[in-house]
């Protein structure tokens, strides 16, 4: 009786580390494959950018790492290509506008070869906004033309008055067949804003599915640690009932 007492709980053992393993596996080599592999330009530096009205007042202000992904015909390799731009923020210059219902920010680089404009949307009914609008204009070595994106029916990076919008995942906005642009550890936000300091953010959907996936595993692990602890006691028990009884 002790014997199988001893071999009981030694399975258990066993068990309780082959669970173990099967439930950690997968999020380890899961968290492995969601690391994003090294693409040319790497990540691109965060930048924040900040749009002030007449009185000098924050009116617009967004902190994010922005990489643009232009598909163009090169001249030299007569063929399309793709171009990914990081832009980085000590080189770029920032202006924008405030309004009643909209809000812009652009942002030019190189001289001026390179101009992108958001414009956000507020709906003073609903009192949410969103990124309506967005523009591109550059003139990029190897192009037969001045590249030129626009797309006014957007709806992206949607929010509430007096809220920031976040999303610290990577996150692609198609903006035309041509164009997308990679946002990285974005947080915005283009109306009620005050003084320099963003609101309580609203998380994108992105983020919240990201720490969906360890609470499940967290919560699964310790159900099937309890699990395995209740099953044990009740064999210890058992055996030692058992025991008792020779
Ligand atoms: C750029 O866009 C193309 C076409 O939409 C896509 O296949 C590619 O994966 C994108 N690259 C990056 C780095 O986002
Ligand atoms: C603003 O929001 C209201 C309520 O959700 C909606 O009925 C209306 O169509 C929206 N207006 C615009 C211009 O999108
Ligand atoms: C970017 O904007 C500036 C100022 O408005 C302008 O002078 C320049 O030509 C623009 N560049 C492109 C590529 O459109
Ligand atoms: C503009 O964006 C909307 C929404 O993503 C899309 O349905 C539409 O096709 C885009 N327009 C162009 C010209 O690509």
């Amino acid at each position: 009786m002790t014997q199988i007492g001893a071999v009981q709980s030694w399975w258990l053992g066993v068990t309780l580390q082959l669970v173990l393993a099967a439930v950690l596996l997968p999020g380890f080599t899961a968290a492995q494959t969601t690391a994003e592999p090294q693409k040319d330009p790497g990540r691109p530096e965060k930048g924040t950018y900040v749009v002030t009205n007449s009185n000098g007042t924050t009116c617009l202000m967004a902190s994010m790492g922005l990489q643009l992904n232009v598909t163009f015909s090169s001249v030299s390799q007569n063929k399309t290509m793709q171009d990914i731009i990081n832009l980085q923020p000590n080189v770029t210059k920032r202006s924008g506008s405030c309004g009643q219902d909209s809000a812009s920010l652009q942002l030019s680089t190189d001289a001026e070869k390179t101009n992108l404009t958001f414009l956000f949307t507020l709906n003073t009914t609903s009192n949410k906004y969103h990124l309506s609008e967005v523009t591109l204009s550059a003139v990029l070595p190897d192009m037969k033309e001045p590249f030129l994106a626009h797309n006014s029916t957007l709806d992206y990076l949607r929010g509430t008055m007096g809220f920031s919008y976040m999303c610290r995942e990577e996150q692609t906005l198609k903006v035309v067949q041509n164009l997308s642009i990679n946002t990285f550890q974005l947080q915005v936000q283009p109306f009620g804003l005050s003084g320099d300091q963003f609101g309580t953010a609203e998380e994108c959907q992105l983020d919240e599915d990201d720490m969906l996936i360890p609470i499940i595993v967290g919560a699964a692990l310790a159900g099937l640690v309890l699990i395995v602890l209740l099953a044990y006691l009740i064999g210890r028990k058992r055996s030692h009932a058992g025991y008792q009884t020779i």
